[in-house]
């Protein structure tokens, strides 16, 4: 097992840069996810650790080991793709056992650690089978222990789950977190699912245009986004958000927007620009009858999930969404006054992270 070292690597394809300047530093035992919209460089980082791609500048170290011009098998690093590419003509058993026939493991040896690693992801019933006999869940499992039972230095996975469905990716999300616990191998993840993201990782590591916008804790990623682009791609239903200006009013720091008025607390960097105030729906409650401080709208649409209710509402032309426990008594059209439990500012302009 290995720390994964990532020193300013960039890639370009033709004039598109698919990774620039990234640097990253994965912790041995660490389950670090890479997130970000479709396109932003996730699986080339990947490639470039793998060395399925060669970095056009930068480094890689495994280990102490730099790895950057080594072949993908001297790298030791096992690799579970979206496909998981199993041999067709091949059963379970020799499905996982094949990393170790390569290294040439003997029969009995090669058995035991497959059935081992066959009763942790509980596939050990379906050794015998060939993969066209298997459900896709099932497949994705057997793709994964093949990668476990090699014992890499380090796991890549990109978007290992995305191929089953919805159900079954909820108990392979905890099977996998359960796993990384057990072995504490140091992985890399990549998913543009920020609830996998948030829920398996030891840090998050959230990308935009090839960079790195911010590393983080996922809870810091959730309650301290860096930056608007943060902020409004983690969370869901994403956060509201007000632009404006904050004014001095009697020694106190107010947001003051065409539909809001909200005391803050005063940002350590007092921005030039103008602000934007940024709530999550959680801190946004609703309330039926009017009161001081409070924020006049209309319900515009109530989503019911069961255990809580999103309500949209509108001020103005603005619709702002806010999570409820109890959404039994509202209805649409219905007026109601919302509140600002607890809120971040960014400056508009840079979109930093101000509070
Ligand atoms: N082999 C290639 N040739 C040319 N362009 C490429 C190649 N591979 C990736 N790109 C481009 O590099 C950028 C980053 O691609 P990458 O596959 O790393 O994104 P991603 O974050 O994994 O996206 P997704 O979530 O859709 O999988 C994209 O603009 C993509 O079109
Ligand atoms: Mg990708």
């Amino acid at each position: 097992m290995a720390d994964v070292r990532i020193e300013r690597i960039t890639k370009q394809f033709g004039q598109a840069i698919a990774v620039n300047d990234l640097s990253l530093h994965v912790r041995d035992h660490e389950f670090v996810s890479l997130l970000g919209p479709s396109g932003c460089g996730k699986t080339t980082t990947m490639r470039c650790v793998a060395g399925l791609e060669r970095p056009d500048a930068g480094q890689i170290f495994i280990g102490e080991r730099d790895v950057t011009t080594l072949l993908p098998r001297d790298r030791d690093v096992a690799l579970v793709f979206q496909s998981y590419a199993l041999y067709p003509h091949m059963t379970t058993r020799n499905n996982i056992g094949y990393p170790l026939r390569l290294r040439g493991m003997d029969k009995p040896k090669r058995d035991a650690a497959v059935e081992e690693t066959a009763m942790m992801f509980g596939i050990d019933e379906l050794l015998e089978r060939f993969p066209r006999q298997l459900s896709g869940g099932q497949q994705q499992r057997v793709a994964l222990s093949r990668a476990v039972v090699r014992q890499p230095r380090a796991f890549l996975m990109d978007e290992p789950l995305s191929n089953i469905d919805a159900l079954l990716r909820v108990t392979m999300r905890a099977e996998l977190k359960r796993l990384q616990q057990q072995l504490g191998i140091t992985t890399i993840f990549v998913t543009h699912d920020q609830v996998e993201a948030l829920t398996l990782s030891d840090r998050i590591v959230v990308m935009e245009f090839g960079t790195v916008q911010q590393v983080g804790k996922p809870l810091e990623i959730y309650r301290q986004p860096a930056n608007l682009f943060v902020a409004r791609f983690v969370g869901s239903p994403p956060m509201n958000f007000f632009e404006g200006e904050l004014r001095s009013e009697a020694g106190e720091t107010v947001f003051v927007s065409d539909m809001l008025r909200v005391p803050v607390v005063a940002p350590r960097h007092a921005p030039a620009n103008r602000v934007t105030l940024g709530v999550r729906p959680e801190s946004l409650t609703v309330e039926s009858a009017p009161s001081d401080g409070a924020t006049r709208a209309k319900i515009a649409l109530l989503e019911p999930l069961g255990y809580e209710t999103i309500v949209h509402a509108t001020i103005g032309s603005d619709v702002v969404r806010s999570r409820v426990a109890d959404g039994e008594d509202l209805a649409v059209d219905q007026d109601v006054w919302l509140r600002i439990g607890s809120e971040l500012l960014f400056d508009t302009q840079s979109g930093v992270l101000l509070s």
